[in-house]
C-alpha cells in the first residue's frame, strides 16, 4: 500500500470506541476529521476526481417514476458502485478498510446488532447546478441497512457560498445538526427512521463516498421479503 499509515489500528480503535459509539448511541450520529490524512486523502479525491472524468458516474435511480416529477428535483447526483478491488481504486480501498476497521471495533458495544456486511461504496458527485438530495430516510422499511458512513472529499469548501450541507433532523426532537461535506470528514449515522437528512442545494462539485452497514438479521429478513436485493436495488427503497 503506497499511503503512510496516517492512523495506527490502536488509534481507529480508540476513536470508534471513545467517540463513535458513544456519539452513535447518545446523538445518533457522529463525525471526525482528519481521518485519512493529506496524503491519502487526497489520493481518494484523486481517484474520485479520474471516474467523474473517465464519465462513469451515472444518475442515480429512484423507485419508479412519479408523473411530472423529475428525478433531478428528487436527487441530481451521479453515482458509481465499486468494491474497491477495480483497477484504479485502491486508495478508496484503503479508505474502505479503515472504516470497516472502526465499524467492527463499535459493532460489538452497539445495542444488540450483528453487523458482519456491508454494501459496495457508492460514489457520488453532486455536479454543483443547484442540485441536492431532498428530505428522506435512506431505510425507511426494514431493508436492512443499520449505519451510513459517508466520506467526504472537498477542498476548500464554503458553505456559505457552495451550500451542499448535509442536514439532520434527528427524530423527536426540534434541533438541526449541520454538517459541511469537508475534505477527509468521515460521518456516520443509523440509517432508519432516526435521522431523516436533506442534501441541501449545491453550487460546486461535491464528492462523497457510502457504504452502509447491514444488521445481519434485519439483513436476512429483507431478503426473504424481496428478491434480488442488491445494492444498486439500496437506494430505490428509500
Ligand atoms: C441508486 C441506484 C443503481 C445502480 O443509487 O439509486 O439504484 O445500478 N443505482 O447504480
Ligand atoms: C444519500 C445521502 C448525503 C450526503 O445518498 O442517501 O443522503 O451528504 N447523501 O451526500
Ligand atoms: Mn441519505
Amino acid at each position: 500500500m503506497p499511503f503512510i499509515e496516517h492512523v495506527s489500528d490502536a488509534d481507529l480503535e480508540r476513536l470508534a470506541l471513545e467517540r463513535v459509539v458513544p456519539a452513535l448511541q447518545d446523538f445518533g450520529f457522529c463525525y471526525l476529521d482528519g481521518v485519512l490524512g493529506e496524503v491519502a486523502g487526497g489520493a481518494v479525491l484523486q481517484q474520485v476526481i479520474d471516474m467523474h472524468r473517465a464519465g462513469v458516474l451515472q444518475d442515480g435511480l429512484l423507485v419508479g417514476s412519479v408523473p411530472g416529477v423529475h428525478r433531478s428535483s428528487i436527487r441530481g447526483d451521479k453515482i458509481a458502485w465499486v468494491s474497491g478491488a477495480e483497477r484504479g481504486c485502491d486508495a478508496i480501498n484503503f479508505l474502505l478498510n479503515m472504516i470497516d476497521k472502526m465499524i467492527s471495533v463499535c459493532a460489538s458495544r452497539l445495542e444488540s446488532k450483528k453487523i458482519r456486511e456491508r454494501s459496495k461504496a457508492m460514489v457520488a458527485c453532486y455536479p454543483g447546478n443547484g442540485a441536492g438530495y431532498v428530505k428522506h430516510v435512506d431505510n425507511p422499511n426494514s431493508d436492512g441497512r443499520c449505519i451510513t458512513c459517508i466520506y467526504y472529499l472537498n477542498k476548500d469548501w464554503s458553505a456559505k457560498e457552495h451550500g451542499g450541507i448535509l442536514r439532520i433532523f434527528p427524530e423527536g426532537t426540534s434541533f438541526v445538526a449541520d454538517i459541511e461535506p469537508l475534505f477527509d470528514r468521515l460521518l456516520f449515522f443509523w440509517s432508519d427512521r432516526r435521522n431523516p437528512h436533506e442534501v441541501q442545494p449545491s453550487f460546486n462539485t461535491r464528492y462523497a463516498i457510502t457504504v452502509w452497514y447491514f444488521d445481519s438479521e434485519e439483513r436476512a429478513e429483507a431478503k426473504r421479503r424481496f428478491k434480488n436485493l442488491t445494492d444498486s436495488s439500496l437506494k430505490q427503497s428509500s
